[in-house]
């Protein structure tokens, strides 16, 4: 199958380092052979949820990019410990068409952004998505220079590995899922989603 990876950026900042991380791993998904689309949340601005209040064309460009997407990259940048409030509102737009996907994460921090990638992960977790045991932590005095160019090998070396293996794992996971929606098995998790 063509693997479909949707990244989704959601710092304010036009220089975002998390947004700049998130692009250099959607290069690395396309050279392993998926398919990508970006999803700028800066850019296209959704609505506050709201579950009587959902007609927008923004929400109908983001519904698009998320109905298109077999996986996901999430990048926040560090807010308190936690993801941004624009993410957050992303998740609480579209829990229900994460279940059988698979999630990989980005942060930008001065702390290694853990409890913000724990954070995502859990709200995945609670919608039946599944997600990568690692994800990317950059941090903008440590892994940039002056211009904002990536110049931490280290880094740029880790995201090349979530890049490789979000396809592997993100197709795997997409094609099992595909095959439990479509079979009669009462007896998997994908069965409350026929
Ligand atoms: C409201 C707010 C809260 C923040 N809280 C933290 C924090 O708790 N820990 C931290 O390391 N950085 C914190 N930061 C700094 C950002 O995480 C940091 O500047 C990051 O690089 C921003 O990501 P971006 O470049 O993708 O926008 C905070 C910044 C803002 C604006």
């Amino acid at each position: 199958m063509n693997l479909k990876i949707l990244g989704v950026a959601s710092s304010m900042r036009e220089t975002s380092y998390s947004t700049h991380a998130l692009k250099l791993a959607l290069d690395n998904v396309k050279k392993n052979g998926a398919e990508t689309r970006l999803l700028n949340l800066r850019e296209i601005q959704l609505p506050m949820y709201h579950p009587e209040q959902n007609n927008s064309p923004e929400l109908d460009k983001v519904t698009d990019h998320v109905k298109w997407a077999d996986t996901f990259i999430l990048a926040s940048p560090d807010y308190h410990g936690s993801m941004s409030g624009v993410m957050k509102n992303f998740l609480d737009f579209f829990w229900s068409d994460f279940a059988g996907k698979t999630f990989g994460y980005i942060c930008a921090s001065h702390e290694k952004g853990l409890t913000v990638m724990d954070q995502m992960r859990t709200a995945v977790r609670q919608c039946y998505g599944w997600s990568m045991p690692y994800g990317v932590s950059v941090n903008s005095d440590q892994d940039f220079d002056k211009q904002g160019n990536m110049t931490n090998q280290k880094i740029i070396s880790r995201i090349e590995t979530i890049g490789r293996d979000l396809v592997v794992y993100g197709s795997i996971i997409a094609e099992q899922y595909k095959k439990d929606l479509e079979s009669e098995e009462s007896n998997t998790f994908a069965a409350r989603y026929r």
